[in-house]
């Protein structure tokens, strides 16, 4: 699996999520098996990029390559522009969001709105690549089905933007006007996949390792992208590694390992975000605890506690003694109810990602 000239170590990637994928959260998905993970978007609004929330999104330390980001806009000039920003940045491949319900930049509407104005869509991506071919970095596009269910033109863009030099396409089966509505449906993706030459990736209510292997079998995508059951599952991508290769399913990790991968990914996110009592350190990392604790016995609980504790340390505190406790009566995570993120929050989540 190559994206342009750049290799990728398999064909598991973790999709970008505003005010998830941040840097420590893409770091965890790639140490647990993902191949790939994009970054939250960039807006191409300069007056915004030296904001604190982009400059950490702007923030690569550390992070194992390749390096892609994700830039979102509605202005040929300006997206054009965020590519060469980002890429003196440390970006090496850029990603033009066409799939997110992404909020208003610039009086027009931004992500996948951009499907309903194709000759929008394509001069954008004519000027990104023409900002990005000369310094070797290869663009992709992710966007979603079409824009209503009347209007699913992905074949179409998907075919004018290989035609422009796009070097990969990453297909959420789902439209814009779905929101997260109803189900993921992937005869579209595989439409696409049959249409290009260029690799293509499935996107959509991918969450367990029998899913990965129908999903990739179905469509003959190239790859598949993981956003929601990546969240406080980031192993999701090793299980789902071992299963399409050895064909059985990986025992659940032990809680202590579980434990141990919390508390490293906590250190890294109040290393970006602050160690600040009442900070964006302890308040951010609130919904990761969330999602890794919720479906596990008494996570429900422990979750509204650990909620009103204001300091980082006290929230290690908490949850180093939460998952002790959990050791005494479990060796091996217990395999977690159905902890799907709904549609509403997912929606919600975005939206507010976005403000
Ligand atoms: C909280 C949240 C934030 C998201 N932010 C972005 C984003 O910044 N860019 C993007 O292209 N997609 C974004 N998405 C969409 C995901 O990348 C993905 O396409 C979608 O969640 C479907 O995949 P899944 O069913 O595996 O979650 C976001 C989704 C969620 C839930």
């Amino acid at each position: 699996m190559q994206i342009g000239h750049i290799p990728l170590p398999n064909r598991l990637f973790a999709a970008p999520m505003a005010g998830v994928t941040d840097r420590p959260f893409r770091q965890l998905c790639k140490r647990l098996g993902a191949g790939y993970a994009v970054s939250e978007m960039v807006t191409s609004r300069k007056d915004l990029w030296n904001s604190l929330k982009t400059s950490r999104r702007a923030n690569h330390e550390g992070e194992v390559a390749p390096i892609a980001v994700q830039i979102a806009g509605t202005d040929a000039q300006m997206m054009g522009e965020a590519a060469a920003w980002n890429i003196d940045r440390g970006a090496q491949i850029i990603d033009i969001n066409m799939g997110c319900p992404a909020k208003k930049v610039c009086n027009k509407w931004a992500g996948s709105a951009l499907m309903q104005d194709e000759p929008l869509a394509l001069e954008i991506i004519e000027a990104v690549v023409a900002v990005c071919a000369p310094r070797n970095v290869p663009v992709t596009l992710k966007m979603r089905t079409g824009w209503c269910d009347a209007e699913r033109n992905a074949v179409r863009i998907a075919r004018a933007a290989e035609g422009a030099g796009i070097a990969m396409v990453t297909v959420h089966g789902r439209t814009r006007e779905q929101g997260y509505k109803g189900f993921a449906e992937y005869d579209t993706v595989s439409a696409v996949k049959a249409a290009l030459r260029i690799p293509v990736v499935a996107n959509g209510d991918i969450d367990s390792p029998e899913k990965a292997r129908d999903v990739l079998a179905s469509t003959g995508a190239d790859a598949i992208m993981i956003g929601r059951a990546a969240q406080g599952r980031p192993w999701i991508f090793r299980e789902i590694a071992h299963f399409t290769d050895t064909g059985a399913h990986l025992a659940a990790p032990e809680v202590a390992q579980a434990k141990s991968w919390l508390l490293e990914h906590l250190h890294d996110h109040y290393g970006l975000y602050g160690w600040d009592d009442d900070g964006a350190g302890v308040r951010s990392a609130r919904k990761h605890i969330g999602w890794a604790v919720r479906a596990l016995p008494g996570g429900e609980a422990f979750r509204a506690r650990m909620n009103l504790l204001e300091s980082c340390e006290t929230q290690v505190r908490a949850v180093t003694d939460w998952f002790d406790a959990l050791a005494d009566t479990h060796r091996l995570l217990p395999r977690a109810a159905d902890s799907r993120i709904d549609e509403q929050e997912a929606g919600t989540e975005e939206e507010s990602a976005f403000a």
